[in-house]
């Protein structure tokens, strides 16, 4: 079974940094192959990682009807998706890019979402680890694109408003009924020590703890000149910080 890593968060906070940079954290470690799965609509994750954008899911599912009609005789339907589909699967090393897209559509032609979920249950299994970035906002949780999640990182900045954020997303989780192992409250972008007020907020949310990510000049370096944080480098601050979260997540 997959071990699967999602991260969550309000719009801009971090989630697909954090997403990319766990993906290199479990590469340095070994811990591959890899499938990194981009479930936000406004797909990134792949050029954040270094990888080309391939075919979203989303834009398969678009023209599966059309496809149906040209299908050559004697072949199964599934067939013909799992075909289109894989051709939207980036591999690399150790890690292979998946992206959602779009979400389902008015014209969608609706088999093809059961055939989907079997399609991505299916692809997942061939890893041994999952790492996804999701969408902001929360309805997205909902849309349950695996059953199961092991960690998920509910991310924040250090602002009153991301804490409430983030409380609001662990409720959600609770009342959706999600089947989410341990969840992680992380907060990303810390300048210096937390202001008195942010570590209140804190409390009165209900978090017991969190897991810091530093403000890294080097990660708006590397999004200046559009290098991959794949390539940031050991020492990077906010790459020890999700290294540290990592192995609290994969308990050694
Ligand atoms: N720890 C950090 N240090 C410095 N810059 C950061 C850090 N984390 C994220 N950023 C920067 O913040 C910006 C937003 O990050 P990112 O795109 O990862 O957020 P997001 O939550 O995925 O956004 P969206 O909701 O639009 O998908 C980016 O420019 C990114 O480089
Ligand atoms: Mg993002």
């Amino acid at each position: 079974m997959s071990f699967v890593i999602a991260v969550a968060g309000k719009g801009g906070i971090g989630k697909t940094t954090i997403t990319g940079l766990m993906i290199r954290a479990l590469k340095r470690r070994g811990n591959v192959p890899i499938l990194a799965v981009d479930a936000d609509s406004n797909v990134n994750l792949a050029e954040t990682i270094g990888f080309p954008q391939g075919k979203t899911v989303g834009a398969v599912r678009e023209n599966f009807s059309s496809d149906i009609s040209n299908m050559p005789p004697g072949m199964a339907k599934e067939t013909l998706l799992e075909l289109k589909l894989n051709e939207g699967l980036i591999e690399g090393e150790g890690v292979d890019v998946i992206a959602m897209g779009r979400g389902e559509g008015p014209g969608c032609y609706c088999p093809v979402n059961n055939m989907l979920r079997r399609f991505l249950d299916i692809l997942a299994k061939n890893y041994p680890f999952v790492v996804i970035d999701n969408e902001a906002g929360m309805e997205h949780l909902s849309r349950r694109i695996l059953q199961r999640i092991d960690a998920l990182l509910i991310v924040s900045d250090p602002t009153p408003k991301g804490i409430m954020t983030a409380g609001r997303i662990r409720d959600l989780i609770k009342e959706l009924e999600l089947s989410i192992e341990n969840s992680y409250f992380t907060i990303n972008r810390i300048q210096g020590k937390l202001e008195p007020v942010i570590e209140a907020e804190i409390e009165k949310h209900g978090f017991k703890s969190f897991y810091g990510i530093p403000m890294d000049k080097l990660i708006y370096d590397y999004d200046l000149s559009l290098k991959p944080l794949m390539d940031l480098p050991d020492e990077s601050v906010a790459v020890v910080a999700v290294n540290k979260i990592l192995d609290e997540i994969i308990k050694l």
